[in-house]
């Protein structure tokens, strides 16, 4: 969306896919993201330690209450709910790094009782939609631990090209850790939408809609 001259993302909520709903976080969702942030599982890879209900409560009341994206430096987390079930599984966030450069991150947190459905895959991809589609985003990244290998194939299933292994790059939770960075053009997001119509219902694992 253009506005006042500037290019921003005031996405309509829910933002609906074929299984899932994504919108806000809101206090209301302090026990679900505290069911899954408090693992020590789902923390292995990401830069911070298990939360508590104090802690998550503090990030709903600043970093994770913004609705849209309006200058660089803004970064936007959005609730990923079941459709069907209305239950919270997880959370994909989108940074805006930079409006000279059109540049944004990706990231991507879920509860492991509901992985392997394709899930992140999917919210993933709709929020690749706003921010190539919505945001005008040039290129999007995403930064993994290279031992993260989840992460690695979801980036992998998502399209994302990987550019660089850097080795040692950070000492992380008691290590030196290697880092994998990928990355997405608006050119190469538009290729594969238009050269392949199929590629979304391929991505999602699911007949395109001609066939269906
Ligand atoms: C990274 C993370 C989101 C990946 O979760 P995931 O369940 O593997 O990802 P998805 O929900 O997209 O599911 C994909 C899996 O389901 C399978 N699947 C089943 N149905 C599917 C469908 N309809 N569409 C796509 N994949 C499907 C895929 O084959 C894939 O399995 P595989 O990786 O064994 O091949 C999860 O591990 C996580 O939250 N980790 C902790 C936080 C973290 O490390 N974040 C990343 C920081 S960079």
């Amino acid at each position: 969306m253009v506005h006042h001259g500037l290019v921003e993302l005031h996405p309509d909520y829910p933002v609906r896919t074929d299984r899932l709903l994504l919108r806000p976080l809101s206090p209301d969702d302090t026990a679900a993201l505290v069911a899954y942030r408090s693992k020590a599982e789902v923390c292995r890879y990401l830069p911070f330690e298990p939360m508590n209900s104090e802690i998550v409560a503090e990030k709903l009341a600043t970093a994770w209450s913004h609705r849209t994206i309006t200058t660089e430096g803004n970064a936007l987390t959005l609730g990923v709910e079941l459709a069907e079930t209305g239950e919270m599984i997880g959370e994909v966030i989108l940074f805006f790094h930079s409006v000279k450069h059109r540049g944004g991150e990706l990231g991507w947190v879920f509860h492991p009782r509901h992985s392997g459905h394709g899930y992140a895959t999917e919210a993933a991809h709709a929020m690749l939609h706003l921010a190539f589609d919505e945001l005008r985003l040039h290129r999007v990244t995403a930064r993994v631990v290279a031992a993260n290998s989840a992460s690695l194939r979801l980036a992998d299933r998502l399209g994302m090209r990987q550019e660089a292994h850097l080795i040692g790059n950070e000492w992380f939770k008691g290590g030196w850790s290697d880092e994998i960075d990928f990355a997405l053009l608006e050119n190469e997001w538009a290729d594969q939408h238009s050269v392949s119509p199929a590629f979304c219902a391929q991505l999602l694992n699911r007949p395109p809609q001609s066939a269906r």
